[in-house]
């Protein structure tokens, strides 16, 4: 595994790199979701192809420089996690060489990312937006992979990809939980024991509001009462911040479910904010 930081170097590498080169963009703190990610592009990688992670705390899609700041960077760690699942390389660029300081180019997204997450985190798409364009320019991987966690950034990637003519195949993953079916995030340490077992309501809730649709219901208000309805009962003291049913593509709010959607929700425990979705 060789670990790079300069624009220049990983270029080198991967300009002579033989294909398929497979991407997993990451921001570190890497746990069992991530690992999970580079498997399936070592899966797709194959035996010639090469595997490349990169790991960078991109501080432009931080809203509140406190959140940059407290950020984990476990980098020894990751780069031992990196190695053991046969990572052929780690693009670690540094900040100050990764944005120049007079940039006066951006990228932004009008649609998708005024909604869902969006409407409380201004500017944060158009922070991944810019790394993810940077990083395809500089890597070219011919795939990259990205969880389904984050639909809604799922959703503005593919975006991306269509409306600037990327060149590089976007791959879905599965969203990757604990037993207990919550879904692995860095955010869980924050938990506090009583929380952490209360926290799988919301995947129990998602389940059970997708029962109702696949009996037959398609108002989204009562699919989506029945998930309020769960978490109220589990985890009164959890908060939702939003929950919504949306159109898979467009991320637009439904009223009746005709078209391949999305419940989609983030849920304060205290103050750790939780996100989590389900396709119908
Ligand atoms: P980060 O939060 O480190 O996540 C990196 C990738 O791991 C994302 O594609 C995310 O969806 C995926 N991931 C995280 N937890 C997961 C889980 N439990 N199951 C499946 N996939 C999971 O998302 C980012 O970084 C950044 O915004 C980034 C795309 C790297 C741009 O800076």
């Amino acid at each position: 595994m060789i670990q790079l930081h300069s624009e220049h170097d990983i270029q080198e590498h991967c300009d002579s790199s033989p294909t398929p080169l497979v991407l997993v963009p990451t921001m570190g703190a890497l746990h069992e979701g991530h690992f999970s990610l580079i498997r399936k592009a070592k899966e797709l990688a194959g035996e010639h192809g090469k595997v490349v992670v990169s790991i960078f705390v991109n501080p432009i899609q931080f809203d509140r420089a406190q959140d940059l700041d407290s950020y984990p960077q476990p980098i020894a760690q990751d780069l031992q996690h990196c190695e053991r699942l046969g990572v052929d390389y780690v693009y670690t660029p540094k900040s100050e060489d990764f944005y120049f300081e007079d940039r006066s180019i951006e990228v932004s997204e009008n649609s998708l990312s005024s909604l869902l997450c969006g409407a409380t985190r201004p500017g944060h798409f158009n922070g991944v937006c810019m790394v993810i364009t940077k990083l395809f320019n500089i890597l070219q991987p011919t795939a990259a992979i990205f969880g389904q966690k984050d639909y809604q950034q799922l959703a503005i990637i593919r975006r991306l990809v269509r409306d600037l003519s990327f060149r590089t195949e976007i791959i879905a993953h599965p969203t990757v939980r604990e037993v207990s079916g919550l879904a692995m995030s860095s955010r869980n340490v924050g938990l506090s024991s009583e929380e952490l077992s209360l926290a799988p309501a919301i995947r129990e809730g998602l389940l059970k509001a997708r029962e109702l649709y696949a009996s037959g219901e398609k108002s989204t208000d009562r699919i989506l009462s029945k998930f309020r309805l769960h978490l109220d009962r589990r985890a009164p003291l959890s908060k939702i911040d939003y929950l919504e049913c949306v159109c898979a593509d467009t991320l637009q709010a439904l009223t009746e479910v005709d078209r391949p959607a999305v419940i989609a929700t983030a849920v304060f425990f205290g103050p750790v904010r939780l996100i989590d979705n389900i396709v119908l």
